[in-house]
């Protein structure tokens, strides 16, 4: 891709951004999706900075090439992980869980790249407004913390929103899908469900297993209750925390019901009482690659899909 502004922008080849995962994308995964020329991400929400600090040299072991790292805006330790972000030199950091702009300036000067995930049009022009470099769109059709809007109808209006580039996430694992999202104004993906079965994830096999066994209809959305609405495979976790919206418990009852159960799917592989975050698109992500293999699979999938698409527009025009 000639001339796109994602990937002059960033320094990379394919304009395909493996979306952080909390727990899951460290910088084993990131760093070889960085290494196959998409730009891998390392989730820093809540890792301690010295934790971060190794994960972005493991990153940097693997590649020379760009990767980012996310940073959750809400975390106590978000100004000790700017610094080590500063300090190993990352090149673009993504944010959400809140406004970046009481960072700005600092990131800035160091000459990262900074890049909000939002799930509204209000949003990205306030992200515009304060600076931001490039803006995700993420639809709620995305694994994990989501917003109310469908990838469909929010890409599309953020990006007539705003002029800086936009990236789409939510429901892109695929060739059609990636094609889809540059047609919705589009000029780069951001996937996360597709890469936690990647061979280099570090996730536990139990959860590799929920994404590959699911179906079209197999995530929900709870929380939507307590106004923090989270996508995930539908298991017994799912259905007490959905029992209890139901019945009317406390906000604070149902958050403490979530509390620390990413970690337990992720690392200690309990996927019916953990909580096994994953998009809609699980129901197509059915195959194991390597991270390489993911990136070509889009790349090339993007190809065929444009030619169909060709072939279907001619077969009345
Ligand atoms: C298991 C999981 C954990 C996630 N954790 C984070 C996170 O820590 N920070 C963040 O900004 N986005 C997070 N996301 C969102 C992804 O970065 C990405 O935008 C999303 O997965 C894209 O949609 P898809 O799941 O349909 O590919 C997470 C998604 C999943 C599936």
């Amino acid at each position: 891709m000639k001339n796109n502004r994602i990937c002059e922008l960033l320094g990379i080849k394919y304009p395909i951004i493996q979306g952080a995962m909390a727990w899951i994308s460290e910088g084993n995964l990131a760093g070889h999706v960085s290494k196959a020329g998409g730009l891998g991400i390392i989730a820093g929400g809540g890792m301690p900075p010295e934790i971060l600090r190794k994960e972005i040299k493991k990153a940097k072991e693997i590649t020379a090439n760009p990767f980012g790292v996310n940073l959750m805006l809400m975390m106590e330790n978000v100004e000790e992980q700017i610094d080590v972000c500063i300090e190993e030199g990352v090149k673009v950091v993504t944010t959400g869980a809140g406004n970046p702009g009481a960072y700005m300036a600092k990131l800035k000067a160091a000459g990262i790249k900074v890049i909000p995930v939002v799930a509204s049009v209000a949003l990205a022009k306030r992200m515009e407004r304060i600076g931001a470099d490039a803006i995700v769109a993420e639809g709620m059709e995305a694994g994990g913390h989501i917003g109310e809007i469908t990838t469909m109808s929010l890409a599309p209006q953020i990006a007539s929103a705003v002029s800086i580039p936009v990236i789409v996430a939510g429901g892109v694992a695929s060739g059609e899908q990636f094609l889809a999202a540059l047609a919705l104004g589009g000029e780069a993906i951001q996937a996360g469900t597709i890469f936690i079965v990647a061979e280099e994830c570090v996730v536990h096999e139990n959860y590799k297993q929920s994404i590959l066994k699911a179906k079209d209809r197999s995530t929900v959305a709870t929380g939507n209750y307590t106004g923090h609405p989270v996508r995930v495979i539908h298991n017994k976790l799912a259905k007490n925390i959905l029992d209890m919206e139901k019945q009317g418990a406390s906000k604070e009852t149902i958050e403490e019901q979530g509390r620390g159960k990413l970690r337990l799917a992720v690392v200690d592989g309990d996927v019916e009482l953990g909580s096994v975050m994953a998009g809609q698109v699980a129901g197509m992500v059915n195959e194991r690659k390597t991270c390489e293999e993911i990136i070509n699979y889009l790349v090339n999938g993007l190809n065929e899909a444009k030619e169909k698409l060709n072939n279907r527009i001619n077969s009345w025009n």
